[in-house]
């Protein structure tokens, strides 16, 4: 019998390729970028399971194009917004997502550019590097405190509840953001975190910390009338999506001065950031590097085996998204 055949979009860590390995035939971009349309159409021609990342765009087009034998779509990832999967659903076929394992490394990560940007430490960091005179100095680049402050965390998932019990280690109080208010076990454990609107929470935060996924419902979540609901003295940070944002928007409310700043993982138009942003000083700009620590990274490429595996070998993958195809 021929085994299966796995495509694997963009190089993984090496044990999970391992791990395919022995379960499939198993076919990976030799290209050190993402594919173009056409090379994706090509690489998941006949496959049974496909690996995807998250600038791979997975639409009803691709999935023709991979055959009616295709039984699953890895992303290696754990947002899913590059995958339509109604589309996946419509033909059989199970989406998977790589929840859980990137969580602390995320938060994390956020937590990086909530200091970054309150404490202006990329400002400072280019100071020092482009050789200009500092000598310690009362008045010299001086941000903000965060103890006593207040955390608006919009989404409180596994990653929005990370970054809140960092954040009361820093002395922030916690209020979130939710369709449905989290349970009084978890308020609790989150210091007595309140759950508000989200016009109130923009109102009231120091630092507000996006952590829903991107959604109809969240696209240009933050636009300006509710950057305009921002504190002046307040920061904003995102680690979820890009187009959460609007990131014209954001330009004007920094340019106008009615936003202290921001600290951005990820951008409406990847990789492409608005020029607006790159000559500001008043924020700190990292190129989508939530969940990029070697631990992480090859979780989540296990996990996203693991789940491929399954399929293939009648198993319930342990993290689908539409386990109603199942
Ligand atoms: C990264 O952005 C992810 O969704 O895993």
């Amino acid at each position: 019998m021929s085994r299966a055949r796995i495509a694997v979009t963009r190089r993984l860590p090496e044990p999970a390729l391992e791990r395919l390995r022995e379960a499939a035939e198993v076919w990976v971009s030799p290209h050190d970028r993402p594919l173009d349309l056409g090379e994706l159409r090509d690489a998941v021609a006949g496959a049974e399971a496909v690996l995807t990342l998250l600038h791979d765009r997975v639409d009803g087009a691709l999935l023709d194009a991979a055959g009616e034998q295709l039984r699953c779509v890895a992303n290696v990832a754990v947002g899913f917004d590059n995958i339509d999967v109604a589309a996946a659903s419509e033909r059989g076929v199970v989406v998977t997502n790589t929840p859980g394992v990137l969580t602390d490394a995320t938060a994390d990560l956020t937590l990086a550019l909530i200091l970054g940007v309150t404490r202006r430490v990329g400002e400072g960091e280019r100071w020092v590097r482009e050789g200009r005179f500092w000598s310690w100095d009362m008045f010299f680049l001086l941000g903000a405190g965060l103890t006593g402050k207040t955390l608006g965390v919009v989404g409180l998932g596994g990653i929005g509840r990370s970054v809140a019990r960092r954040a009361l280690g820093f002395g922030m109080e916690i209020v979130y953001s939710t369709p449905r208010r989290a349970p009084p076990d978890v308020e609790a454990s989150l210091g007595g975190a309140r759950h508000l609107p989200l016009d109130e929470l923009l109102r009231v935060s120091d630092v507000v910390s996006l952590h829903c996924p991107l959604t109809p419902a969240t696209r240009h979540l933050i636009d300006a009338r509710a950057l305009a609901l921002m504190r002046p003295s307040a920061f904003l940070v995102n680690t979820a999506r890009g187009p959460v944002v609007d990131e014209a928007a954001l330009v004007d409310a920094l340019e106008a001065g009615t936003l202290a700043g921001a600290g951005l993982d990820v951008y409406e138009r990847e990789p492409e950031v608005h020029p607006g942003l790159l000559e500001r000083d008043d924020v700190v700009l990292l190129p989508h590097l939530g969940s990029a620590t070697i631990e992480t990274r090859t979780a989540m490429a296990m996990l996203a085996a693991e789940n491929a595996i399954a399929m293939l070998e009648g198993r319930r993958p342990p993290t689908a998204v539409n386990p109603d195809v199942l």
